[in-house]
């Protein structure tokens, strides 16, 4: 999967490094070309002699060779390579790479890099916990890059939680995950700019408390991942979840309410070639919003709701005749029925209607049971698969009517 694959191997200052090391052997072995870039301070963790034996080709560390005014041209680099791989990638790195500072050679070819980048944080754990750092690796998400989420184990420092650099198998079997999606093209849904929303919205009470539902984001999150490994551009704006973005066509938008959402989604829905609302948007929200955490007391309390706006109803009276919208419904009865109505209402081409009844299905779980309906009154039944499959379907669908 990896031979005669470009993999641009980017090293930083970090205990970790010796990692890198082990990465790049597993790369060789798999007749990936690999090149390294190290941080100059990575040099005092492990030395360019052995990652250059390992990798068969010269490390690269400075912008030009002071012996012999050699240029290292990170542009070159940037476009060499099929894959960039920062692995340990520090929070001194991350910081700079979610601010765009290029203030040595692992940087610049980070900005000039036309590949997907993954990235392998490994830090002490109150570092990777500090809100800095999740901003940053929050950005780097949003940028389309990969973060290979670091291991709980005992770290450098002494202590015990979160920080390990993901181990090199993984980070070699994303790679490899990543190549052989890349396969599956040509689609046509390939360069198709489509909008997905996922998982809750969080409406909130008084700053510590709001109301939410059970959405994980994992159907949302497949889509997302299936839509891009099929060459499209993807937008996918989500409220709150645990799911990672997973492919560097995917540009996350993340919000906290059904407002925000509705606002990302109209003002980017009319430059998109369709959308698949799968969020579970709160229906309402509290009309007051606290200023101050509410504090207990004896009397009950009256919570006052107003509705939330409908985003696809929105987008649907948006909807030109060249783009397409999609949603998701979940009706307890009359669910055929009911469902049809809806994507009327909401002008969908199609909607995806959840099965209550099986096991296995609903939130939360990683299967689904989906009937598929249309606007030419066509309905598809699908067994019970997973939420990756199920995307896999609606996709396949999808390709018939764009
Ligand atoms: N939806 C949306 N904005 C909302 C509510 C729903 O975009 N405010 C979208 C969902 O993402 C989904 C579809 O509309 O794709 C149907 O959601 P559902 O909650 O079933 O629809 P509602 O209009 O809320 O209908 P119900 O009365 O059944 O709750």
């Amino acid at each position: 999967m990896l031979e005669n694959r470009k993999i641009l191997v980017g090293v930083t200052g970090s205990i970790a490094a010796y990692k890198a090391a082990v990465l790049i052997r597993m790369l060789v072995k798999e007749k990936a070309e690999v090149k390294v870039i190290m941080t100059p301070l990575a040099k005092a963790f492990i030395t360019p002699l052995t990652l250059a034996t390992l990798s068969k080709n010269p490390v690269l560390v400075d912008f030009y060779n002071a012996e012999n005014g050699d240029w290292n041209n990170h542009v070159d680099l940037g476009m060499w390579a099929d894959a960039y791989v920062i692995a340990p990638a520090t929070a001194n790195t991350m910081a700079k790479m979610a601010h765009g500072i290029a203030d040595n050679l692992l940087l610049t070819a980070y900005l000039s890099a036309r590949c997907p980048v993954f990235v392998a944080p490994a830090m002490d754990l109150d570092m990777l916990a500090h809100p800095a750092t999740r901003h940053n690796i929050d950005v780097l998400k949003q940028f389309g890059n990969l973060i290979l989420e670091p291991e709980t184990g005992e770290l450098a420092s002494g202590l015990t939680g979160k920080g390990r650099m993901e181990e090199p198998e993984k980070i070699v079997e994303a790679l490899k995950k990543h190549f052989s999606r890349k396969k599956k093209i040509p689609s046509r849904l390939k360069g198709k700019n489509i909008l997905v929303t996922a998982g809750p919205t969080c409406e909130p009470i008084d700053p510590v408390r709001f109301i939410s539902n059970h959405s994980s984001g994992r159907m949302g999150y497949a889509l997302a991942d299936a839509l891009a490994s099929q060459g499209a551009r993807v937008i996918l704006i989500s409220g709150p979840t645990s799911e990672n973005i997973a492919d560097p066509g995917i540009t996350l938008v993340p919000v906290q309410t059904a407002d925000e959402m509705y606002t990302e989604c109209r003002t980017r829905y009319p430059h998109m070639d369709g959308a698949i609302l799968v969020a579970a948007v709160a229906d309402y929200k509290p009309k007051y919003r606290a200023q101050e955490k509410i504090k207990r007391s004896m009397q009950n309390l009256t919570l006052e709701l107003e509705p939330n706006r409908d985003i696809a109803a929105a987008l649907g009276s948006m909807k030109k005749k060249n783009q397409f919208l999609a949603g998701f419904a979940l009706e307890t009865e009359h669910a055929v029925k009911n469902a049809r109505e809806k994507m009327k209402r909401k002008n969908f081409d199609f909607i995806v209607l959840n099965s209550l009844q099986d096991k296995g299905t609903g939130f939360g779980t990683d299967t689904n049971k989906i009937t598929l309906l249309d606007k030419h009154n066509r309905k598809m039944e699908f067994p019970l698969k997973t939420k990756q499959e199920v995307a896999e379907d609606i996709l396949q669908y999808l390709q018939t009517i764009i």
